[in-house]
């Protein structure tokens, strides 16, 4: 499986199937694809924020790709002429005889700005992915929440976490320092940081304190651009 971080919190997923996750592409300054080039067959969408429903739908359309998200946000993207599965959260669903996907909790909003006014779209979410034997976790945008430990952390072994650091509209490295402790993964990406000035952060410094606080997890704070390969 590659991994590839696409900046911001966009990742291109190349398993079995092809996953795209939050891709905020085309007004993202630190962007590591054009929206066109990506062929996806799923689009997974956690919130409705411009910085991750971004080309979803224009991508969803050109690549015949279906976005997966929240039941209110899925019908959005259907009214807007795109493919899309509804779920919620606690949901699993078996998209292929190799993935599937349960929506998590993200403590956070999830509205669309249309027109100066505020759409709507339900709870924002994160995602627990099983594709070709491996778990991965994204968390979309929240806070460091209880959930980790006692819903996704103890009940699943995850293999890569995609989680937040930017703090400000997110946790902070503080608060997922303690979210990596109980979501206890394999290995960690940090997303959501160093996109814009406000979500300055250092990644080298996360991923060294993981790495000694909590020994045998391993951070890769990718580049936009770079990818992991497992
Ligand atoms: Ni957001
Ligand atoms: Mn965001």
């Amino acid at each position: 499986m590659k991994i590839k971080f696409l900046g911001h919190s966009a990742f291109l997923v190349e398993g079995s199937k092809t996953l795209l996750f939050d891709p905020f592409l085309t007004d993202n300054p630190v962007a590591a694809a054009k929206p066109y080039d990506l062929r996806p067959d799923f689009i997974l969408v956690s919130h409705g924020h411009s910085d991750h429903f971004g080309d979803a739908l224009d991508i969803a359309k050109a690549a015949d790709a279906t976005i997966i998200s929240v039941n209110e946000l899925a019908l959005y993207a259907m009214r807007r002429g795109a493919n899309a599965h509804p779920m919620h959260i606690g949901g699993r669903q078996r998209f292929a005889e190799d993935l599937t996907v349960k929506l998590t909790t993200a403590l956070h909003g999830n509205a669309l700005i249309e027109d100066g006014l505020s759409q709507y779209l339900g709870m924002p979410c994160g995602f627990l992915v099983e594709m070709d034997g491996l778990t991965l976790y994204f968390a979309g945008d929240t806070a460091l929440t209880y959930d980790m430990k006692a819903v996704i952390g103890d009940l699943n072994k995850i293999d890569v976490a995609m989680i937040p650091i930017g703090d400000n509209y997110t946790m902070g490295p503080e608060d997922a320092v303690k979210a990596v402790e109980w979501l206890n993964p394999r290995i960690v990406i940090p997303m959501h940081y160093n996109t814009f000035p406000l979500l300055a952060q250092d990644g080298g410094a996360f991923a060294a304190r993981i790495e000694t606080e909590q020994p045998g997890k391993k951070v890769f704070p990718l580049k936009p651009g770079e990818t992991l390969e497992l």
